[in-house]
């Protein structure tokens, strides 16, 4: 808040506050003076600075304000100034949350994280992201970042090093494995799609397991195999684990993808491509209306009509689950719901709805979700005969084998780090990549042609589990979580 509008909400609410300014240089017309107002030499003042960088133009007004003759009692310093020029910092780490803690409700967060993304904050430039190194290693492979340059933090062993976002980067990761083992599971995706298109039937395909193991990859090998195929309508949609206002948001997306809305599309926009997208699967007019009202919430459009928005979940869910049948009976649809643990409940009952509905369209629904999505609902999918569940098992030792060769560009790893990688991984590809990218990140894992290579007596880190080797991917970050040993694994971590 400027001191100009602290003076006229004073007054606004009967308080008498007299405001002055303390000029920076006085000017060569009018008075002449420094301060500025309706104050006399003897008033008592406060100085009120908007932002504080260095504390130097406060002092430099109390001396001025003192020279005028006015007895300063204090600075009011505004640190957070609500500003349009936005800048922003995301820096990645662990940090203690007390949610009891807070005031009003809100948490209280504590750690190494909270003030490096603080400070990062105060140097990013206007529109501008600023990354940590923490945040680097986890985005590398998905941003486009320069190198800004270091600062030193007071306290701090070393400079802290940061980075400008310049934009995402369309390809995905540098490393990914080939697809590996999944020699049941892919099969009973198939057979559930077979019988959608045989039964004209809806099936519930529901995937779980540990983060990590596969889930998302196995519907990606799915779709490329279907699409080698045949022609199928494919739409996907992903719960969030945070924000507001994101109930439906996984079924937003897969409608918004189906009406070609886009982000930028005003609510205008968006209801007119909406409109389009009913009219092209439904032919009766006659209820095309109502479901494209019942519609418009979940993909920011303005309503066309007075039904809709307001509408009980009932009339929406059918309303939904009528479009989503329309577009099936046009083509075999697939309609993918990722990390149905961050579902709200209310979408988890539009998704039974729809498993349950009985109509007669080729539809297959997969959903995928970790295992607490059965702490949420113990009974998902259950008792269903048009519902498959698929837990997806880490992958076998033999499997994991041929992973980290394929990952390590089949650079041959001492025996005894191999076997401990292997107890290790506990069978999940994303602790497979994730080791190979952090030997390639230290340059522990060299490329010779095709080949991989590891460095002559290098130190094999071999970190205890997938959250220990993204630490470790780092190692300035980690500290002591390594494994130092001329090719083999320290004793201290258990090894034989
Ligand atoms: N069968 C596999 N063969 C090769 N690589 C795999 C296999 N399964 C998973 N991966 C790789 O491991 C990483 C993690 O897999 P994925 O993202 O599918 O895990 P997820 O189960 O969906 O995890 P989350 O619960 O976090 O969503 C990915 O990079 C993926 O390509
Ligand atoms: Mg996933």
């Amino acid at each position: 808040m400027s001191p100009g509008a602290i003076i006229t909400l004073a007054g606004r609410s009967g308080r008498r506050l007299k405001g002055f300014i303390v000029r920076k240089e006085a000017k060569q017309h009018g008075t002449g003076r420094d301060v500025e107002g309706p104050v006399q030499p003897g008033d008592s003042a406060v100085i009120v600075e908007d932002v504080v960088t260095t504390g130097g133009s406060s002092l430099a007004a109390i001396d001025k304000a003192a020279a005028f003759g006015l007895a300063i009692r204090g600075v009011l310093a505004i640190i957070d100034r609500l500003d349009l020029d936005t800048r922003a910092a995301v820096e990645t780490g662990e940090a203690l949350v007390d949610l009891a803690r807070g005031d009003a409700g809100e948490a209280v967060l504590a750690g190494e994280v909270v003030t490096s993304a603080a400070l990062l904050r105060e140097d990013a430039p206007v529109a501008g992201v600023l990354v940590g190194e923490r945040s680097r290693q986890a985005a590398r492979t998905a941003l486009d970042l320069q190198e800004a340059p270091d600062v030193v933090v007071p306290g701090a062993s070393a400079p802290m090093r940061r980075w400008l976002v310049q934009g995402v980067r369309a390809s995905a990761r540098a490393i990914q494995a080939p697809f590996t083992g999944r020699a049941v599971e892919l099969p009973l995706l198939e057979q559930a799609f077979v019988r959608t298109l045989r039964e004209s039937t809806v099936q519930l395909v529901t995937i779980t397991g540990e983060p990590g193991i596969g889930k998302t990859r196995l519907v990606a090998e799915f779709r490329t195999l279907l699409e080698n195929r045949q022609p199928v309508l494919w739409r996907q949609g992903r719960c969030l684990p945070y924000g507001d206002g994101i109930t439906y948001w996984a079924l937003g997306e897969v409608v918004k993808a189906q009406a070609g809305i886009l982000e930028s599309d005003d609510p205008q926009q968006a209801a007119e491509k909406l409109e389009a997208a009913a009219t092209a699967v439904l032919e009766d007019p006659t209820h095309r209306d109502w479901i494209v009202a019942s519609l418009a919430p979940l993909v920011g459009a303005v309503s066309t009509s007075p039904v809709g928005a307001d509408e009980r979940a009932e009339t929406s869910f059918t309303g939904w689950r009528r479009f989503l049948e329309a577009i099936a009976v046009h083509d075999p649809l697939v309609l993918v719901f990722e990390d149905l643990q961050w579902a709200d409940p209310a979408l988890l009952d539009f998704l039974d709805r729809l498993a349950d509905s009985g109509s007669p369209v080729p539809m297959l629904v997969v959903c995928t979700a970790r295992p607490e999505l059965y702490d949420m609902r113990p009974g998902w999918g259950g008792g269903k005969r048009n519902s498959t569940a698929i837990a997806l098992s880490p992958l076998s030792e033999e499997e994991t084998g041929r992973l980290l060769a394929a990952l390590l560009a089949r650079a041959v790893l001492p025996g005894v780090v191999h076997d401990v990688l292997l107890e290790r991984s506990g069978g999940n590809p994303l602790y497979a990549e994730e080791f190979a990218r952090m030997l390639v990140d230290r340059g522990i894992l060299e490329r010779h042609g095709r080949r991989g290579v590891i460095a002559p007596g290098a130190e094999i880190p071999v970190p205890e589990s997938i959250h220990a080797v993204i630490a470790a991917r780092n190692p300035e970050l980690s500290r002591g979580d390594l494994v130092p040993s001329a090719g083999g694994p320290s004793p201290e971590r258990g090894v034989p």
